[in-house]
């Protein structure tokens, strides 16, 4: 049973601390580079305020109601078949599944952080030659990080809602959100600025194919944190009569202003400095580095502290990718949180070993199937599979299994004369979306 709760900044901080994570900084801005910018954004924009918002409502829904884990609750509110809909309550996997690859890139980035302080590369050329020996080479550094990340991320899991989670994010995201502020006041006073800005907001509709479709929502679900009960399991922890409609649109605005930032700043620093963005993830870790290096000891700064933040953002999104799985054996196995906090720590920490080892020379050829290795699979399989399937499935038992009644009867006295177009969006506009999504990515239209 779950006794502690949020307080009210601290459930916001904490739901906002999950979906900023490094979807906002490290891919948002790649993907918008790859897609052409302006007319992306807008397309991001929308899925956002019209499927994301929705789902983020309903999430939050079923956790409040619920006040269990995620698999409980599923069973819970559930009014008949409740051994089927149970099993909607297993998209916490997905969140275990996330991490394997999550923790990794996290130890990417407290290696950036030393490395910043050393040395940055001084051409682009260097950066990327520093980021792919340590991809296909350096093993032992790979795994010294992730093991630190694993063992951050399991001791806040271990203390628990308020004293680990709540506390965490009461710290690291005003620190966030400060660094970040900070390097975009600077991004401001740049020449650069208004390139950047024109960008990410002028749209080119000719750079727009269904494919940018698909990316957007995906993304949409990946940086809200969606589809998985990571969301579920926070708001089983509300107060009673929170404003539900309220909390979906702080977490909602904070997340999506963020990104906007983070791709603003970015853009304007590898504009005025000259840099080719250079397409792909490698965005924050290549091209970044060597604009770094460009600005001096200025930029010298700026790399400690922009991975700092980086780190920061992923650290609070990890806790709730796991979170979801701790409280689903604490609740129905009654094990003690430390066994829990461990276990599945130690199982993304195991699995987070083979992706680094399928991205290593002489082991990647075993650690490769169908043309992916295990790193992208895993990123695969859980954005364009499980996190749609699971807000499909959200969609879908708020829509149309929970009575409406009772969804009416905490919902519509906040959300108003918008309440029908809400529940309009989830039983038919969002399922319609997600489907598309899943075909799409898994190859079949
Ligand atoms: N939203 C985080 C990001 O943008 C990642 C994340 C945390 C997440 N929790 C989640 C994604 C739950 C999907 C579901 O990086």
């Amino acid at each position: 049973m779950k006794i502690e709760r949020f307080t009210k900044l601290g459930f916001i901080l904490a739901a906002a601390g999950s979906a900023v994570g490094l979807g906002n900084i490290w891919k948002f801005p790649y993907i918008t580079g790859e897609n052409g910018g302006g007319a992306f954004v807008i397309i991001y924009l929308l899925t956002v305020l019209l499927i994301g918002f929705s789902i983020m409502i309903a999430e939050i829904l079923i956790g409040y109601m619920g006040r269990l884990d995620t698999v409980s609750s599923f069973e819970v509110l559930a009014p008949k078949n409740k051994n089927i809909w149970k099993f909607g309550g297993f998209q916490g996997l997905a969140g275990l599944f996330i991490m394997i690859f999550y923790s990794v890139v996290i130890g990417w980035i407290f290696n950036y952080i030393v490395t910043s302080i050393t040395s940055l590369p001084s051409t682009v050329e260097e950066a990327e030659s520093i980021f792919s020996n340590m991809l296909h080479t350096e093993f032992l550094t790979q795994l010294l990080y992730h093991t630190l990340a694993f063992f951050w991320i399991t001791y806040v899991l271990n203390k628990g809602l308020k004293g680990g989670i709540e506390k965490m994010n009461m710290f690291l995201m005003p620190a966030l959100m400060i660094i970040l502020l900070g390097m975009f006041s600077y991004a401001t006073t740049l020449g650069a600025f208004s390139q950047a800005f024109e960008f990410m907001f002028y749209p080119d509709w000719s750079k727009i194919d269904s494919g940018a479709f698909v990316v957007a929502v995906g993304h949409a679900f990946f940086t809200l944190s969606l589809g998985m009960g990571a969301i579920m399991t926070y708001s089983a922890s509300l107060e009673k009569n929170s404003n539900i409609l309220k909390n979906a649109f702080w977490v909602v605005l904070l997340d999506t202003s963020i990104a906007i930032i983070a791709g603003l700043m970015l853009f304007t620093f590898l504009y005025e400095y000259g840099s080719i963005p250079s397409k792909g993830p490698g965005l924050v870790f290549i091209s970044l580095p060597a604009v770094f290096y460009e600005m001096g000891v200025l930029g010298n700064f700026f790399s400690i502290i922009f991975f700092i933040a980086l780190a920061f953002a992923g650290l609070t999104s990890s806790v709730s990718l796991v979170e979801p799985m701790v409280q689903y054996f604490i609740d129905r196995f009654r094990w003690s949180r430390l066994k829990a906090s461990i276990s599945m720590g130690m199982f993304f920490w195991l699995f987070g070993i083979v992706a680094i080892l399928s991205n290593i020379d002489g082991f990647k050829e075993s650690l490769a199937w169908g043309g992916k290795n295990f790193f992208d699979w895993v990123d695969y399989v859980t954005a364009a599979i499980m996190l749609p399937l699971g807000g499909l499935v959200m969609a879908i038992f708020v829509g149309f299994i929970i009575p409406k009644s009772q969804v009416e009867s905490i919902l519509k006295p906040q959300l108003k004369w918008a309440f029908a177009p809400w529940y309009f969006s989830l039983r038919y506009l969002t399922p319609i979306a997600m489907f598309i999504v899943m075909l799409s990515l898994v190859g079949i239209i």
